[in-house]
């Protein structure tokens, strides 16, 4: 099949654009390459990879003859308050209504990438996906919002799109300024880690590469105008995590508190019977062999500098 990856110098879309390519697709990326992080990662998240620089507001985009479209592009991260806004509607809601419309144009079947922060502090836990969303962040308003749009273009103009709402991914290159990459970067470097809240919030962490094989099911055989969960099946809690790295490294991580970061929601846990019963899909790795895989990824980065 004939596929793009928008993100793909991203952490999740530079595994799912190798896993395309190793599964013998035609596969390319788009990357606008932002400055939310250091854009040097993304470089090295794409070396090797077919990652052409793309900027979905601005750039002319062209999807015909292409089968799919994996939308993995946007402004990450639940803490969104203040002047950063703009750069959120621009990244999320403008750029996917660009998308769109090229999809639309050129028939290109369409993977959305949302997020669990669309849910804010869920009514119910695990949460099914027809639970009324109440984002607590400016972040998971406008993927919220590009959910709508998704839905809206699929009716008025038969966008044939599937919605993903993936749970706090995790693995080797995970972005910088997640939770665990944090953690580990803290224990490999000897730094403090600094934790926002009591760490009694929680998470439903999922591993990239189940996640990968949740975004290529979705393409193959999900239906059109449905959305899923994309969760692990164990909630951890931060300060478990915490716990659970000192096992993996062998050593504590000195914690330094912070006040709770607005946007934050206090705990996610995914329904997922529905991606179980209509794509098979289950999270297969087990937090701490997925923790183990992104420590010694981190570890090998730092012994290698
Ligand atoms: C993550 C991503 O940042 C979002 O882009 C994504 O949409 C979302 O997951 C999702 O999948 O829905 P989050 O769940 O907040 O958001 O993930 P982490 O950044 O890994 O944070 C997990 C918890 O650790 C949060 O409560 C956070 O406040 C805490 N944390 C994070 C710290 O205590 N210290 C840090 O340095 C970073």
């Amino acid at each position: 099949m004939r596929y793009v990856v928008t993100g793909a110098a991203g952490f999740i879309g530079s595994h799912l654009l190798r896993a395309l390519l190793e599964r013998g697709h035609e596969a390319t990326g788009w990357d606008a390459f932002t400055d939310y992080y250091d854009p040097a990662l993304k470089e090295e998240n794409a070396a090797g990879l077919p990652v052409e620089r793309v900027d979905l507001v601005d750039d002319g985009i062209d999807l015909d003859g292409v089968d799919g479209v994996f939308h993995l592009a946007g402004q990450p991260g639940v803490r969104s308050f203040g002047s950063v806004f703009p750069t959120y509607v621009r990244q999320n809601i403008l750029a996917s209504q660009r998308l769109f419309e090229a999809a639309v144009a050129g028939g290109a079947r369409t993977v959305l990438a949302s997020s669990s922060s669309i849910y804010g502090d869920a009514a119910s836990f695990p949460t099914p996906e027809e639970t009324t969303p109440r984002p607590l962040s400016p972040y998971g308003i406008t993927k919220l919002a590009c959910e709508h749009l998704a839905h809206a273009y699929g009716v008025e103009f038969g966008l044939d799109a599937v919605t993903l709402r993936y749970f706090t991914i995790y693995g080797p290159r995970q972005r910088p300024d997640m939770a665990l990459a944090r953690m580990v970067a803290c224990v490999a470097e000897g730094r403090p880690f600094e934790l926002f809240g009591d760490g009694s919030q929680s998470r439903s962490f999922t591993y990239v590469d189940d996640a990968v094989e949740a975004t290529i099911a979705a393409m193959e055989r999900g239906s059109a105008g449905r959305t899923y969960n994309v969760g692990g099946g164990e909630e951890v809690s931060v300060l478990q995590a915490l716990e659970a790295l000192a096992a993996v490294a062998g050593r504590r991580l000195e914690v330094v508190r912070a006040p709770r970061r607005e946007g934050d929601a206090s705990r996610t846990a995914a329904d997922t019977s529905r991606i179980a019963v209509d794509l098979g899909w289950k999270a297969g790795t087990p937090f701490v062999r997925g923790l183990e895989a992104q420590w010694r990824w981190a570890a090998d980065r730092v012994a290698t500098r």
